[in-house]
Order: structure tokens, then C-alpha cells, then sequence
């Protein structure tokens, strides 16, 4: 065809002159054997052509040179140099293990390097010298173990590494001396045991930088100072980690932040709190329980929030308090059984929310989704009702206007027994108050003490499983009004009950309950003990002789050993100090009296 054009005569002599010097360029191009060779764009094909060696007679002004997925065992010195053209080699997919020091030397245009999914154990320092503009390099997927000082000294133009899916059980302090443009750093998957935070810390243009796949169990504090640039990071699957320690983002001004499928078990909220230019957190995938309330309000710019996949069973109001920006929250696949409005600090900002794959109630906690139901961006997942069973399973779509006032509901709070309980009792007796209450959904009770705090479930005074309130060994001081409240989402209700109590004649001391726990110095006169009463010491004279004694002789003991000990020394050593003077304070024995205070000095003279 060409020959054709070209064969054509008369007017067309500068058209005839253009295509002789084009196919004789052509003709120039040297292609090696085995490899497509595209001149118009510069470009050496020799993908999976079964070479064991990089082919003789590339052209010296191509542009891009793939020599993936070959054979290719080693990288001689100074393998590619003339190709000072070249802007992107592709080496990935071989079984290069050797790569010898300036291999890419001349190499000065190059770009992008390529030398993923090969069996290299060790970079040699100097491999990478003269590739002084490469913008981007990608040594994953080989067995690197170690990253030596200053691997990547020459490479000040470099803008992103991947060097994940190594065996790397060490970065030495140094590696990434003169990285001076590094933006971007992927290290997945490898062996590293811990954060490699002084070699990290010369990365001082890294934006992003994501760390998958470590077994590291806690983030220690500093981790990744001097990262000032850094905007962006992800850890990702670490399974050990449990803790962030409370500064260990610290000096870091990140606006997306993932962690996730790790082990944390609470929103580390105080290793957050400075992020105030954050966006974007993610905490999927981690066995998280609850957001607690107003504890992630200094992250002011916050917009999204996503914790797909934990195990969180409450969002409490408040949670997010103070985020004006909010706009999305993605809660799918948690064991929440309700989303209350009051966590949020206006939902009229909120955009998405995924809240689908959660047991959710249908009442009138949920009344603001489902009222929202066609504005509300669901991300293609609607929420769906699991109780009460004559809604379950149905999704909030389908879902006709008229009916939500009928299933989206609540009854408030009440006590059923209203009843005034009164109780005048003896001190040291037990004794329960009831307070039973019913609503929709069903009542949390709470019981305030006399001086208004709120009891627990725990210790002398608590509410049991049931609501009741539980007083042990009642005492005078507990006389007063205890208050119980029931409350649900559509109010509360509460009822107040009386406790008096008389005190005994002081006749014998009552047990009382210390912050060690019960502490009885004797038994009441129901059990038949006179003989303790009598007595206030659990020991009688002679006990107290045999302790005293007994006590005193293991101290000799012991200043016996000591001696022995000090004669083999002062053998052995040689005789330096021939007197010491011991200071000593001898144990208290069990009885506590006698010997105890008496502090003793005597000095002796050494063998
Ligand atoms: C080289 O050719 C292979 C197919 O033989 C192709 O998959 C690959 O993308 C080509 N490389 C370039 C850089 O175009
Ligand atoms: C790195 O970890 C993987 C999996 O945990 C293990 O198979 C491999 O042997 C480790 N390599 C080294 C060098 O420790
Ligand atoms: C995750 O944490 C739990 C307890 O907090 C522990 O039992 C479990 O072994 C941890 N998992 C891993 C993979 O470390
Ligand atoms: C933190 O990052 C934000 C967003 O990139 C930027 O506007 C702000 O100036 C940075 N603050 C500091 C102290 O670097
Ligand atoms: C919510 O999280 C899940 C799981 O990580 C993810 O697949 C989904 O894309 C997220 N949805 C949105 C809207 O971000
Ligand atoms: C509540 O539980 C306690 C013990 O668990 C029991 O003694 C009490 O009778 C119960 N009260 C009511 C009202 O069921
Ligand atoms: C009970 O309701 C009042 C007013 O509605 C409210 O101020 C109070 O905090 C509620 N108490 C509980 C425990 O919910
Ligand atoms: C207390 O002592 C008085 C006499 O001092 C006696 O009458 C009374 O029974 C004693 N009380 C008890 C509970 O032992
Ligand atoms: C008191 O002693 C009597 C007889 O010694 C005995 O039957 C009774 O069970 C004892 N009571 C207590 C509370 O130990």
C-alpha cells in the first residue's frame, strides 16, 4: 500500500520525498527478533515471549520497553544503558533474583519501573543509582527481607513505591534517605513487627500511605512523627491489633483515616482528638461495641464515618455531637437494634446511611429513617425491620405513609405497682424493693441513692436483673429515699420508695462493708461464739509468743544466708573492704507487736 502512494507520480514529488524518508526511518527502527515494535508511539513489545536474557539491538531512542513475564533470571551492570530515552520498563513477571549494582545506569529519562512478582531477596545498595527521574516504582510481590540504608539514596524525583507483598522483616533506619518527593508508600503485606518509625520519618512529602497486614498488636505512641504531609492512611488487616496508644498518631494531620479488619474493640477516641481536618475515618471490620456519646466532637470536619461490619449494639446519644459536616454514616452489618436521631448532631445534613443487616426494632426510635425513607441516600441496601414480628423482614420502602404512625411506635414508660413501699428495718438485715414497669419498646430502670448518684449493678446496694433494688446488711446511713425510674424513648416515668433503719444497741460490733469487702470482726450473738465476742483479738497470748518467735528466727536466717553470701564474695573477689556495716529492719511479725519498730546497725568484720 505504501508503494503504492508512493509510486504515484507528477504532482506529488513532496509527498513521494516524505514517504522515502519515513520508510527509510522505518526501515532504521531496529526491532529485536521475538519482540512487536511499534515505532509511531515508541514502543518495544517483548511480553511473554519465553526470554531468558534482555534481547540485543533495542532501538536507543524507544520509549517503552516490556519485558514482562519472561524468564529473565538477572540484571547485569549497566544492562539497559544507551536507553537513555526510555520512560517506562516493565520487568514485572519474571524470575529475576539478581539485579546487579547501576543495572540501570543511562537509564536517565525513566519513569516507571516495573519489577513486580519476581524472587528478588535483596536490593543491593546502588541497584537504583542514576535513575535520578523515576517518578514511580513498583517492587512488589518479591521476597525482599531487609531494606538497607540508603537503597534508594538517588531517587529524589520518586513520587510512589509499592514494595508490598514482601517477606520484609526489617527497614533499616536509613532506607529511605533521599526520597526526598516520595508521596505515596505502599508496604502490605510483610513481616514487620513493628513500625518502622525513624525510617519512615525522612518521608517528608508522603501523603499516603497504607500499611496492610501486619502483626502488630499495639500502635505504640509516635509512631509516625515527622509525617507532616501525610493526608491519608490505611491500616488494613492487621488481626493482632488491639490498642492505639493515645499518641500514637500524633504529629499527624491526616483527612482520611482507615483502620480496619483489626481487633480494636473501642473507637480510639483519644488518639483521634487532634484530627481536626479529618473527613473520612473508617472503622469496619473491627469488634467495636458502641460509640460512646460526645466523645468524637473535636473532629470537626468529619463528613463520614464508616464501621460496616463490627459488633456494635448501641450508638449512643450524642455520638456525633458536634460534626456539622456529617453527611454519612455507614453502619451495615452491626447488631444495632435501633439508630436514635439524638446521636446525631442534625440530620438534616445527613445524606447516606447504611443501616441495613441490623436486627433493627421498628418504633419510634426509627421513625426519623423512615420518614425519610425516599431522601435518604440508603446506598442501594434498605433498612429492614426484624421486630416486632408483625413487621419483620419488611423494608422501610414498602412502607406506606398511613401505616407509620401505626408500627412506628412507642408506649411511654410506666410503673406498674404504684404502690408506696415503705421499710422500717433492723440494721444488718437484707432487703429488696420492687420496681416492676412496662412501654414500648421495653424500659431500661435505673435506681438513684438517696444523695441522687445512680446506683449500679454491683456492690452492698444494687439493682438486680429483675429491677429491684437490692440493699445487703442495710445501715444506718442508708436510711432515705431511693428513686426508680423507667425510661424508654417515649418518656419516663419514676417512683420513690422509703428506707428507714434502726440501729442495734451496741452490745457487739456489727459487720460492716470497707472498700476490701466484708469485714466482719464478729458474729453476731445468733451464731453461738461468746467465747469471740469476748475477745477482740483473733489470737490468743501463746499464739502470739510462737509468731513473735517464729518470725524472729527466720530473720536470723536470713542475716545468717546473707553472711555466708558475703564470705564466698570477699573469696572470691578478693579482699577489698574487710568491715560493712549492715543497716537492718527487721519483718514485722504476723501478730504485729513487739519487734517492729526496732531498726538495728551493727558492723562486722569480713574473712
Ligand atoms: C505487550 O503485549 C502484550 C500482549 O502480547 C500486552 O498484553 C501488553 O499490554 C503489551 N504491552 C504494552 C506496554 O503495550
Ligand atoms: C513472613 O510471614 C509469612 C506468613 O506469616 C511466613 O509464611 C513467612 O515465612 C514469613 N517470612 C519470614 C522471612 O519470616
Ligand atoms: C482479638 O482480641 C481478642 C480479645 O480482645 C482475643 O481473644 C483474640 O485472640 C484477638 N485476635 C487476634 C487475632 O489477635
Ligand atoms: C492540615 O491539613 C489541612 C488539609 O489538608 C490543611 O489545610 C492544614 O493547613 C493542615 N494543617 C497543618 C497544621 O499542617
Ligand atoms: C459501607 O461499607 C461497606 C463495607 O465496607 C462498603 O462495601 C460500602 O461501599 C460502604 N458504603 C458506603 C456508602 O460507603
Ligand atoms: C428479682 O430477683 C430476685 C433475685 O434475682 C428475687 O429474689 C426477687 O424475688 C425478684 N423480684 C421480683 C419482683 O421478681
Ligand atoms: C426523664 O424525663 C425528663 C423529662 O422528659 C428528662 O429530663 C430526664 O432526663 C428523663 N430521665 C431519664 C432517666 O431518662
Ligand atoms: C444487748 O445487751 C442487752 C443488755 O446489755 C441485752 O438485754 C440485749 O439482749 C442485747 N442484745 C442483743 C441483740 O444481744
Ligand atoms: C448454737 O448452738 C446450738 C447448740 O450448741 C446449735 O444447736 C445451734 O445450731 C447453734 N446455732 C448456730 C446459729 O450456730
Amino acid at each position: 500500500m505504501f508503494a503504492e502512494v508512493c509510486g504515484q507520480q507528477g504532482p506529488w514529488a513532496l509527498l513521494l520525498l516524505w514517504c522515502i524518508s519515513l520508510s527509510a526511518a522505518d526501515l532504521s527502527w531496529p526491532c529485536p527478533q521475538k519482540c512487536n515494535c511499534r515505532q509511531d508511539t515508541l514502543e518495544v513489545n517483548c511480553s511473554t515471549k519465553h526470554l531468558t536474557g534482555v534481547p540485543e539491538g533495542l532501538p536507543n531512542n524507544a520509549k517503552r520497553l516490556d519485558l514482562s513475564g519472561n524468564r529473565l533470571k538477572t540484571l547485569s551492570r549497566r544492562q539497559f544503558y544507551g536507553l537513555s530515552k526510555l520512560e517506562d520498563l516493565d520487568l514485572s513477571e519474571n524470575v529475576i533474583s539478581m539485579i546487579e549494582v547501576e543495572a540501570f545506569q543511562g537509564l536517565k529519562n525513566l519513569r516507571f519501573l516495573r519489577i513486580k512478582n519476581n524472587r528478588l531477596k535483596i536490593i543491593p545498595v546502588g541497584v537504583f543509582s542514576g535513575l535520578s527521574n523515576l517518578r514511580s516504582l513498583d517492587i512488589s510481590k518479591n521476597e525482599i527481607l531487609v531494606f538497607l540504608d540508603y537503597t534508594f539514596q538517588e531517587m529524589g524525583n520518586l513520587r510512589e513505591m509499592n514494595a508490598g507483598e514482601n517477606d520484609l522483616v526489617f527497614i533499616s533506619q536509613r532506607a529511605f534517605v533521599g526520597l526526598l518527593s516520595l508521596q505515596e508508600l505502599n508496604v502490605d503485606r510483610s513481616n514487620l513487627t513493628s513500625i518502622p518509625t525513624e525510617a519512615f520519618s525522612q518521608l517528608q512529602s508522603l501523603t499516603k500511605m497504607r500499611l496492610r497486614r501486619l502483626t502488630i498488636s499495639i500502635l505504640p505512641n509516635n509512631a509516625f512523627r515527622r509525617l507532616h504531609q501525610l493526608r491519608t492512611l490505611q491500616i488494613l488487616q492487621w488481626p493482632s491489633l488491639e490498642t492505639l496508644n493515645s499518641n500514637s498518631l500524633i504529629g499527624l494531620n491526616l483527612t482520611t483515616l482507615v483502620i480496619s479488619n483489626c481487633n480494636l474493640s473501642a473507637v480510639p477516641y483519644t488518639s483521634l482528638r487532634h484530627l481536626v481536618y479529618l473527613r473520612y475515618l473508617d472503622l469496619s471490620y473491627n469488634p467495636i461495641t458502641s460509640i460512646q456519646g460526645n466523645l468524637l466532637g473535636e473532629l470537626l470536619r468529619l463528613q463520614e464515618f464508616h464501621l460496616a461490619g463490627g459488633s456494635l449494639l448501641r450508638i449512643e446519644p450524642g455520638a456525633f455531637r458536634g460534626l456539622v459536616h456529617f453527611r454519612l454514616l455507614n453502619v451495615s452489618s452491626n447488631r444495632l437494634t435501633t439508630l436514635e436521631e439524638s446521636a446525631f448532631h442534625s440530620v438534616g445534613n445527613l445524606q447516606t446511611l447504611r443501616l441495613d443487616r441490623n436486627p433493627l426494632t421498628c418504633d419510634c426510635r426509627l421513625l426519623w429513617v423512615v420518614r425519610r425513607r425516599f431522601r435518604l441516600n440508603f446506598d442501594g441496601r434498605q433498612p429492614t425491620c426484624s421486630a416486632p414480628d408483625h413487621v419483620r423482614k419488611r423494608e422501610f420502602r414498602d412502607f406506606s405513609e398511613v401505616e407509620l404512625p401505626v408500627v412506628f411506635i412507642c408506649r411511654q414508660a410506666r410503673i406498674l405497682d404504684r404502690q408506696t413501699q415503705e421499710a422500717s428495718v433492723d440494721e444488718g438485715i437484707n432487703i429488696q424493693f420492687e420496681c416492676k414497669a412496662d412501654g414500648y419498646p421495653p424500659p431500661s430502670i435505673t435506681w438513684l441513692s438517696p444523695q441522687q448518684t445512680p446506683l449500679s449493678s454491683v456492690g452492698r446496694i444494687r439493682i438486680l436483673a429483675n429491677g429491684s433494688l437490692e440493699v445487703r446488711y442495710v445501715q444506718v446511713h442508708d436510711t432515705g429515699a431511693y428513686l426508680c425510674i423507667a425510661a424508654n424513648a417515649a418518656g419516663n416515668d419514676s417512683i420513690s420508695v422509703n428506707l428507714k433503719v434502726r440501729s442495734f444497741p451496741r452490745n457487739y460490733t456489727s459487720p460492716y462493708f470497707s472498700d476490701e469487702g466484708w469485714v466482719e470482726t464478729s458474729l453476731p450473738p445468733s451464731t453461738n461464739s461468746s467465747e469471740q465476742v469476748s475477745n477482740p483479738y483473733p489470737f490468743d497470748a501463746k499464739t502470739l509468743v510462737i509468731a513473735t518467735t517464729m518470725g524472729f528466727l527466720s530473720f536470723l536466717s536470713s542475716v545468717a544466708i546473707c553472711f555466708v553470701f558475703m564470705f564466698f564474695w570477699s573469696q572470691s573477689k578478693g579482699q577489698i573492704k574487710h568491715t560493712a556495716t549492715i543497716d537492718f529492719v527487721p519483718r514485722t511479725s504476723m501478730g504485729g507487736s513487739g519487734d517492729g519498730a526496732d531498726t538495728g546497725r551493727f558492723t562486722m568484720k569480713l574473712i
